[in-house]
């Protein structure tokens, strides 16, 4: 069997596929501050029309513009590899394959979304686009796209990776964007917050408020917002991982994976590799979902299931979700780009449908996974992706321990060449584990009663 599965560029998918269009309960709706749900005219300061309605869309395929795929060509259809070192290594009957998403320039899945989001930008008339980034991986995913659209881009990077991962600032600064620290003194939201705790790590909840408000104040309303996760839009961007995936096991003779497994910080590139899958599992397929988050940050395994605002200053819609308050701050790990408080909606609702089954999983364990895989794959990935090869390895070791000959698919969703000051941490022992104490989910989710309440979702229906 081989080792690389590829699909020529003409076998590229030509749709994105939307989950929304599909799940057993239609989606709960984003609502505004009375509490009803909100239009997408209520959002057209912050969003560009087109990407609105796809936020919205009831669809269960939606075209990809041939612009968009002309320039996804430059690392697009990636390829599908399959694990056969760590395999070996594991002694395991199952079969591990993983779709590498670190052939992208920006190194990650995140340029699946950036491209299309700068592109229908471009289309409506934007001319700059401000965004967030944890890690860095979405602000210099999007820093890229934009430097190819002729945007001017600005990134609120969360002062922690800021510190950590000065490179990838770099990289942003190389494809033309700005770069500061969030929280910072250029909004009334960073200001505010600099004001409780000067020495803040900032969050991702902070820097969306910083992003969404340095959008909407320009008084040109020339400049709109992007986000690298959570919302419908971006996971639908993402399945293009997945759905080649599928296109890939099937030249190889393989129907559907057993299991498939993905890191999931606010969904995307969990989204983008299991949707398609998760559309089989509902039409009958035997398949175990699985999205991996952080010990630390364990919304979807220990948060509620609730309404509440995507970002910190409680700028955005509020939206049903996983979340652990949105005043949560997340311990300082290294995988910052799974340092959220929330979850995307379609994520959270597939958990609550029991289509897919989240697992946590410890800092340490992933460090571990990332150089058991460097030492055998060759590959140094990023410490988000690190969680599903752990959780690879640990179904590896399952299927070893049935004798079985399980089908493994896991979505690789970055290189770890930007994030090597965690390594080095590791390799020194000077990384711990942090579980997140019972009493932080008890103060979060005395703040979310104040909210709307999500419906109780029985035997299928809300
Ligand atoms: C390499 C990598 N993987 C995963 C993630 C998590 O984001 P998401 O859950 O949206 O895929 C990030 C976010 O920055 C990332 O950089």
């Amino acid at each position: 069997m081989s080792i690389k599965v590829y699909l020529n560029e003409d076998e590229i998918p030509r749709q994105w596929y939307n989950l929304a269009a599909d799940l057993p309960s239609p989606p709960l709706p984003p609502l505004g501050p009375d509490g009803k749900p909100v239009s997408p005219q209520a959002l057209a300061a912050v969003f560009p029309m087109p990407i609105l309605e796809q936020e919205m869309s009831p669809n269960r395929w939606i075209d990809i513009p041939d612009e968009i795929i002309q320039i996804m060509y430059r690392w697009r259809p990636s390829p599908l590899r399959r694990a056969v070192y760590l395999e070996k290594a594991l002694g395991t009957p199952a079969k591990i394959f993983y779709k590498d998403e670190s052939v992208s320039p920006a190194g990650s899945h995140k340029p699946n979304s950036a491209v299309p989001q700068a592109w229908y930008n471009k289309q409506f008339g934007t001319k700059t686009l401000t965004t967030e980034t944890g890690a860095g991986q979405w602000g210099s995913a999007l820093a890229f796209a934009c430097s190819l659209l002729g945007l001017t881009c600005k990134v609120f990077m969360v002062r922690i990776s800021f510190d950590q991962k000065p490179f990838r600032k770099t990289m942003m600064q190389t494809w033309g964007a700005t770069c500061v620290a969030s929280p910072s003194t250029e909004t009334a939201a960073g200001r505010s917050f600099l004001a409780k705790d000067p020495s803040t790590p900032g969050s991702l909840g902070i820097a969306i408020s910083e992003a969404v408000e340095a959008a909407v104040s320009d008084p040109t309303g020339s400049t709109k917002y992007a986000l690298g996760s959570v919302l419908n839009h971006v996971l639908l961007h993402q399945t293009i991982i997945g759905l080649e995936a599928k296109k890939q096991l099937a030249k190889i003779g393989i129907n559907n994976p057993d299991v498939v497994i993905g890191c999931a910080g606010g969904g995307s590139n969990f989204g983008g590799i299991a949707f398609p899958f998760v559309s089989e599992k509902i039409n009958g397929a035997k398949i175990d979902i699985i999205p991996v988050e952080p010990a630390s940050c364990p919304s979807m395994t220990r948060g509620k299931f609730a309404y509440d605002f995507g970002d910190s200053a409680g700028m955005t819609p509020l939206l049903a979700m996983h979340t652990l308050g949105h005043n949560f701050l997340p311990s300082p790990i290294h995988a910052g780009g799974l340092r959220y408080h929330g979850m995307a909606p379609l994520v959270s609702q597939a958990v609550v449908e029991g289509l897919v089954t989240p697992r946590a999983v410890a800092q340490l364990e992933c460090y571990r996974a990332a150089l058991q895989w460097a030492r055998t794959e060759g590959f140094i990935v990023a410490p988000e992706t690190s969680h599903a090869i752990a959780v690879t390895i640990q179904e590896a070791l399952k299927a070893k321990e049935e004798g079985k000959e399980k089908v493994i698919l896991m979505n690789l969703s970055g290189h770890g060449l930007m994030d090597l000051l965690g390594y080095q941490k590791y390799l020194a022992g000077e990384l711990s584990d942090y579980v997140l104490p019972q009493k932080e989910i008890e103060t979060a989710e005395a703040e979310l009663a104040a909210f709307p309440q999500a419906p109780i979702h029985k035997s299928g229906k809300w």
